[in-house]
């Protein structure tokens, strides 16, 4: 797949998750094979306030590989300021335009957008004029099922100049519930000249090739399976070149990258918050293990270095 003229290899995306993808578990799931990855979603109104919180959401220490900035709002001149103000750390720049979020819709951003389809032309239009690397936009299906306009606005992105599109095969009134579409992520598809990431319920290799199987889509993104589980992306890899899918990780093979992950995220947001933002991570490692719910209990008030490591003891031991 080539996102804009870069050429991606592995175009198998990180989806971005606010509160868990940071610079730390994005490093994970590359090293475990994911090709590219975008940041939370950072707002650019509170970047072009300078809002000290926010702009710690763009450190990117442990970024390797393709990274994309993914910002949301909808004043167009703002957006492509902050954007060019960007880019130069960035691999590709994308707009949200599927948060269905309340408080975000509510300000007439994310999903809010799909609504508005002259305005999101001159946003993508105004973005790409102010940038030289790609620009990407990330949608949802459409509005409701009544009014499924994703392809319409796919297709308006592409013509202001957007380099790729990735399409979450839901409607914005659907949130995350039911399943995600993947025939009409096809039709979108099928629509464009641009390339299509495909998004929504991969949960396996097997779902990811039956994705790309069914959407014809250039490239994948995976969101919520890769919470506590960033060796879905070794296996979907693997399926991706036709290979062997490898054995799900052992106990101490996910014991030693768990540790990572606290030493990391400790390093980037030192020990105090650092443990606060493992203890979901962690709590999402023990999934359908026994004894997960006595590591889940411990894991939800974890705020030392020293109890992350007794938590390492007890999972290794459960
Ligand atoms: C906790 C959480 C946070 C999310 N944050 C963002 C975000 O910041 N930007 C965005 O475009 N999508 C966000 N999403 C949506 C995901 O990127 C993805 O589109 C969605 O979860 C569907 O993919 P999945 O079925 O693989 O999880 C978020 C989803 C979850 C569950």
């Amino acid at each position: 797949m080539k996102l804009g003229t870069t050429d991606m290899p592995m175009p198998v995306f990180l989806a971005p998750m606010a509160g868990v993808t940071d610079a730390p578990f994005r490093r994970l799931c590359r090293e475990e094979g994911a090709g590219g990855a975008v940041t939370e979603m950072v707002s650019a109104k509170a970047l072009y306030y300078h809002n000290r919180g926010t702009e710690r959401l763009l450190r990117r220490p442990m970024d390797q590989g393709i990274l994309g900035l993914q910002l949301f709002g909808s004043d167009p001149e703002i957006l492509a300021e902050m954007a060019a103000a960007r880019e130069a750390e960035y691999d590709f720049i994308d707009l949200n335009m599927g948060c269905p979020m309340p408080k975000i819709v509510g300000n007439g951003d994310g999903s809010a957008l799909l609504e508005k389809p002259e305005l999101a032309y001159e946003i993508i239009n105004t973005m790409k004029q102010a940038l030289t690397k790609p620009l990407t936009v990330k949608i949802r299906l459409g509005v409701n099922r009544e009014k499924m306009n994703g392809r319409e606005i796919a297709l308006l992105a592409e013509k202001a100049g957007a380099a790729a599109v990735f399409v979450h095969g839901r409607t914005r009134a659907q949130l995350y519930s039911g399943r995600a579409d993947w025939e009409e992520i096809r039709r979108i598809q099928e629509a464009l000249s641009i390339p299509v990431i495909g998004n929504g319920d991969i949960d396996s290799a097997q779902s990811a090739l039956r994705l790309r199987e069914e959407s014809g889509c250039a490239g994948l993104m995976v969101g919520r399976a890769a919470r506590g589980n960033p060796w879905i992306f070794r296996e979907i890899k693997a399926a991706w070149l036709g290979e062997a899918i490898p054995p799900r990780p052992s106990r101490e093979e996910m014991a030693a990258r768990m540790e990572e992950h606290i030493r990391w995220e400790i390093e980037e947001k030192g020990e105090a918050v650092g443990c606060r933002e493992l203890r979901s991570h962690l709590a999402w490692y023990t999934a359908g293990m026994t004894g997960g719910a006595a590591l889940r209990r411990q894991a939800s008030s974890l705020s030392t270095r020293a109890e992350a490591e007794a938590f390492l003891q007890a999972f290794l031991e459960a």
